[in-house]
């Protein structure tokens, strides 16, 4: 399987360094402002032509969905006052520079940094990934620094569809890239720690080498670098670092349910759209994002539906659904995030908080701040180690410290799920809960405090069943077991 694997990866890689050249060798070029397809060639054919209206109404289509997405003139004004409904604002309120910039690549509005000057002596590292409408790689620009591309995936499920039904390989790469410029828009509009942030964005003008405005833009989106969620590995990690990442997710729907653009519902809902970045996530996906509102008439009209349950949320007064996108989104983080990352192996002082909120998002009983409020609630507990209050403090003299002391020759023991592969380190609010945890370990019989912290603030300890020496070290601190306690302590 590793092999196949390889070999894949081997030819994503060949595949994407033919495209990588294509782009730097045409980053001069920029497309005309309309794009036009050559139809000399299909002049008399009934056929091709009939293909062709078809594929400019798909681009006119998926022009119209970005239009209302296009920020508004006055930027300023506008995240000042907060309140803003794209549907009843006119196009000519629309600031059209972004736009003009995300399709031919001309550079007045200057909304984000880097162009495509900025990757001319880039430096292609891997693939990151790649899905049914784009490829991501990763690499290193001139200066050194790294981010990620996303381009057009030519190879995949999309370009793919496209290509059987329109038979034309140029107005398909357009119609695909709109999925990327709607990334662009939405990521320029939705800036949120918990968003990947676009560093910049390059339309060249690929593929027809010479022969100026003939063809539509190839789109080169630039962000900040992340590593792609692995949720097999996640699950494998501390509680501390699950709850993390439900955290920052819960953050992320926080702000969308009241972005610039409204109430937004990611439509495509599942851990392959994130990434994190030094262990914060951030969604990287953004092309089915949707900031629309679900018209109705009745209560029926507005039901959410998935395999497992469904819901109905009340139909407003002015005729939309209240709630739905947010709800939408609760109910998603439930089941593809806190079922698998929340409950297992929580605190036990924290577990009775956490099943209530597994209880009221997968019951969609909470709001998103309400659902805020509890997230941060624990983690509050958590930090400050009120969860551990009935932790006995005479556990600690069942220790003796040595202070400014750290050991050799240590026999290490494993344990899950240690944040060390060689021995057993976990993290702990105070030397009292590191006594508790070592008491319960039958193989513990002395536990350090390192100075590293986790994220939370807590402290790392290693615990091991002996050591040999003790040597000097001012950043630690050695507890040592005096007796045998029972193994297993009533909690
Ligand atoms: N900034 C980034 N840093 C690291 N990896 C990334 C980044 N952006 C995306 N990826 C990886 O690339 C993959 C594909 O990106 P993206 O989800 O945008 O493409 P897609 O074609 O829309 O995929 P899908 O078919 O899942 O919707 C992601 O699943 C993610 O693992
Ligand atoms: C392409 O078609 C348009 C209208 O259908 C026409 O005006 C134009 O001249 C055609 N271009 C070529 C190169 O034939
Ligand atoms: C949800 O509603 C659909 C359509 O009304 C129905 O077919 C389905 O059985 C319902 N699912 C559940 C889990 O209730
Ligand atoms: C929520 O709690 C109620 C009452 O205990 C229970 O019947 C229900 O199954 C729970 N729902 C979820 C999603 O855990
Ligand atoms: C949710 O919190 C935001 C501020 O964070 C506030 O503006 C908004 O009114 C709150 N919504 C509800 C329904 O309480």
């Amino acid at each position: 399987m590793g092999n196949s694997l390889r070999a894949a990866a081997l030819l994503a890689f060949v595949v994407l360094s033919i495209l990588l050249s294509l782009l730097i060798s045409s980053m001069q070029q920029f497309g005309a402002r309309i794009s036009h397809f050559s139809n000399a060639s299909l002049a008399g054919d009934e056929e091709t032509a009939s293909l062709r209206r078809a594929l400019i109404y798909q681009l006119n289509e998926r022009r119209k969905e970005i239009i209302p997405l296009l920020p508004p003139i006055d930027n300023d004004e506008n995240r000042q006052s907060g309140e803003t409904r794209f549907s009843s604002r006119l196009d000519s309120t629309l600031d059209y520079n972004l736009w003009n910039e995300i399709t031919d690549g001309s550079r007045k509005a200057h909304m984000d940094g880097m162009g495509c000057d900025s990757l001319a002596g880039m430096q292609a590292v891997d693939v990151l990934g790649s899905g049914y409408t784009k490829l991501v790689v990763k690499v290193n620009l001139a200066g050194g620094q790294p981010v990620a591309l996303k381009l057009v995936n030519e190879q995949g499920i999309d370009m793919g569809k496209c290509l059987e039904d329109f038979k034309d390989p140029q107005g398909c790469r357009e119609l695909v890239s709109y999925k990327l410029q709607k990334e662009i828009v939405l990521l320029q509009r939705l800036q949120h720690p918990n968003v990947i942030k676009l560093k910049g964005h390059c339309v060249g003008d690929a593929g027809n080498h010479g022969e100026k405005g003939t063809e539509g833009g190839r789109v080169t989106v630039i962000l900040e670098q992340g590593s792609p969620l692995q949720m097999i590995q996640l699950l494998q990690s501390p509680w501390e670092d699950r709850f993390r990442v439900c955290l920052d997710l819960v953050q992320l729907l926080h702000f969308l349910s009241q972005s610039p653009l409204g109430s937004v519902a990611l439509l495509d809902f599942q851990p392959r759209q994130f990434v994190t970045v030094s262990g914060k996530l951030k969604l990287t996906d953004l092309d089915d994002a949707s900031a629309e509102e679900t018209t109705c008439q009745t209560d029926a009209d507005c039901t959410l539906q998935f395999p497992k349950r469904n819901f109905t949320v009340p139909c407003s007064a002015q005729g939309v659904c209240e709630g739905l996108n947010e709800k939408r989104n609760i109910y998603n983080a439930y089941r593809y995030f806190f079922t698998y990352l929340l409950p297992h192996q929580a605190p036990p002082g924290l577990t009775h908080l956490v099943d209530n909120i597994m209880n009221s998002t997968g019951e969609l009983k909470a709001d998103i701040n309400q659902t805020l409020e509890a997230f941060e609630r624990i983690l509050l507990l958590y930090k400050s180690g009120l969860h551990l209050d009935n932790l006995p403090p005479s556990i600690i003299r069942d220790y003796t410290v040595m202070r400014g002391m750290g050991t050799s020759g240590n026999v290490e023991y494993r344990c899950w799920p240690s944040y060390s592969q060689q021995g057993c380190v976990l993290s702990v609010h105070s030397a009292r809960e590191a006594a508790y945890i070592c008491n319960y370990h039958s193989q513990c019989n002395s536990f350090s405090l390192t100075g590293e912290k986790t994220w939370t603030g807590r402290f790392l300890a290693s615990f091991r069943s002996s050591f040999t020496h003790l040597v000097p070290d001012e950043t630690l601190e050695v507890y040592v077991k005096k007796t045998k306690v029972p193994e297993n302590p009533p909690v």
